[in-house]
This record gives structure tokens, sequence and C-alpha cells, in this order.
């Protein structure tokens, strides 16, 4: 890839995930995940269509029956080099949008061709993903309990003192009562374990680390975040039925492999967008006035390390002049 074409995708990418962010933040606290996600959907796969590039979708909305856009496997971009790997989470939170609760995220990342793993068969992955001062400490096998004090050590920290972000779900019932044993905090989030691991990674959050189950593409935009940001993530298939256990039996899955965070997004040219659906920690929610709306986006550019945020202003009643999409809300995204 040359440096011009790495720049420009870089930005790019802001310019998809600001147009999914501001048609799905039209829904929040509607209650209909299943509109905020499609308003997004709509939105981005229009403005990815117009990037210069030959993407593949690797991580989206599901296999082809299933989702009629951004499916796996679809070819985005208009379809010159360079050739990419796409994943793609237009809503990363739905209920969180429905809701109007904080933290919903739209984001976009990408790696060269054949860079990014996918792994179809399995819904959910056990996670650990820290910051730069505790990379090199974790290790998913040994307990939540050595993590922490592992982690506490790197950080010259007392166990007591971190904090532990992780989904709010039953199935965390024992890594919850070990954590509390251990003595450390826990932030229970209700969705959105992506900026789970962007928290855990980024200074002036108060996280220290993400645990627990969480999905599977997840992980992979969780670990193209982190290739950008520094931290480390390492991940493990839970397989949680029988289907997913024929399925890696039939494959030859060891489901008791350690992911890196080098395995699930290999190579050191990856771009990655996000931007802010409701408001949280992370980045600003769409914010909507007589003017038009404002978005807070951060792209990443893993080769050259460059965190940069941006603040945006859209004239609403400009881009529904020159755009497809019905950013005013008045109506459905025109495919
Ligand atoms: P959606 O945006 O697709 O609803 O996913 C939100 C999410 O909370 C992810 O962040 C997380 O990885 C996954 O769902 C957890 O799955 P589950 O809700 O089944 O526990």
């Amino acid at each position: 890839m040359s440096e011009t074409i790495d720049r420009n995708l870089a930005l790019e990418l802001a310019r998809v995930t600001e147009a999914a962010a501001l048609t799905s933040a039209r829904w929040m606290g509607r209650g209909d995940k299943e509109a905020a996600d499609q308003a997004a959907v709509d939105a981005m796969r229009l403005v990815l269509g117009s990037v210069g590039m030959d993407g593949i979708v690797v991580i989206g909305e599901g296999a082809k029956d299933e989702a009629p856009m951004l499916y796996i496997g679809e070819r985005v971009g208009i379809g010159t080099d360079p050739k990419v790997d796409i994943a793609v989470d237009p809503v990363e939170g739905t209920r969180l949008v429905a809701m109007g609760m904080p933290n919903a995220i739209s984001v976009v990342a990408l790696a060269d061709r054949g860079t990014m793993f996918s792994c179809e068969d399995i819904a959910y992955m056990e996670k650990i993903a820290v910051g730069s001062e505790a990379a090199g400490s974790i290790d998913l096998s040994a307990s939540p309990t050595e993590n922490l004090t592992r982690i506490a050590a790197a950080k010259e920290m007392k166990v007591q003192d971190l904090t532990v972000v992780a989904l709010d779900r039953p199935r965390h019932e024992e890594l919850v009562r070990e954590i509390r044993a251990a003595g450390a905090r826990i932030k229970f989030i209700p969705d959105g374990d992506v900026a789970g691991a962007m928290m855990a990674t980024m200074p002036g959050t108060g996280i220290d680390v993400l645990m627990g189950i969480g999905g599977a593409p997840e992980a992979v935009i969780a670990a193209a975040a982190l290739s950008c940001l520094g931290g480390e993530i390492q991940t493990r298939l839970w397989v949680r039925n029988e289907t997913e256990a024929k399925a890696v039996r039939e494959k030859s899955i060891d489901t008791s492999r350690i992911f890196t965070g080098k395995d699930l997004v290999s190579g050191n040219n990856v771009f990655f967008s996000a931007t802010g659906i409701t408001d949280g920690e992370l980045l600003q929610g769409v914010h909507f006035s007589k003017e038009g709306a404002t978005t807070q986006t951060v792209v990443m550019r893993s080769r050259s390390g460059t965190v940069r945020r941006i603040d945006a202003r859209h004239s609403l009643t400009k881009l529904n002049a020159i755009s497809a999409i019905r950013y005013d809300g008045s109506g459905d995204t025109v495919r």
C-alpha cells in the first residue's frame, strides 16, 4: 500500500462511521434496536461503496442468507487496489441505542487482505484486554486472581485499586465472584465490549482491564483497535452448545488455543474508525441542533500509531441535498 492510499483510507473511514452514527442516532431511545441497526447498515454500506479499495467483509452482519447487506463475503468499495479485509459493526450496542444508554458506537476496521480472523461457527470468545502498561503481563489460561495480581504489579498498583470492565451477564457469575474476592472493583456494562476493550486501553478512562465472555466478531474488532492503540488482548473460543461443539470438532479447531491480537488481526497495516452514537466515556454521541448535528470520531492507524479525534459539525440540510442518505430523519435511508 502506498503512503497516499494509507492516508486516504484512514480518514475516509471516519466518513463511513459518521454516516452510520448520524442515521442510527435518530433511533436513540425509541426502543427499536433493529431499526437503529438497519439505518446504520444502510448508511455505512452506501459510504463504504465510495471508498477507493477492493474490500471483502470478513466481520459483518452475518451469513449472506441472514443478512442482505454487509454480509460476510460481500465486496465493498469501488473495486480498485488496495485489496483489504473489512470488519464492520454499524452499531456496536444496538440495545444501547434503543434504550438511549451510554457507549454505543459505530465501528469499521480495515486491514490487508487475508489478515483478519474469521470464525463463523462460534458466536463467543473469552477475552482479557489491557493497556500498554500491563501488556505482557496477562495470561488468559491463568485465573482472574492471578491476572489481577500481575496487572497490579505491572502498573505498580494494588489489586484493590484496579477496575475491571465486564459485560453484565449471568454467565459471568463465577468471574464476578472471583474478581470481588481478589478485591478489585467492577464496572458492569450492559452491552458493548469493543468500547470496553478500548476503555481498558485508553488513558484517562479509569478502567484497567476488560474481562469476560463476549461476541467473537467483537473480539476481532477490539484486536484491530488495540493494534493501533497498543496494549494486549488475548481470547479463546467459548463453545456454548452442541451445534458449536460439533462444528469445531468437524473443523478440528482447538478450543483451548489462546488467540493473541496478532492471531485475530495480523500485519501492521490496520485502520480503525469509531464514531459515538450515544454519549459515553470514550466518545461523545451524536447531538442534534437547529444547525444540524455534531459527531465525535476516533480514527487510528497501526503502522504510524497515530490516534486522531475528529470533532465534526454536519449541516444535515446540505448533506441531504448531495447524498442518497436521509440525514434529517425524514424517512428510511434511500438505497
Ligand atoms: P450488538 O450490538 O450486536 O447487540 O452487540 C452488543 C454486544 O454487547 C457486544 O458488545 C458483545 O460482544 C455481545 O453483544 C455480547 O453478546 P450477548 O449480548 O449475547 O451476551
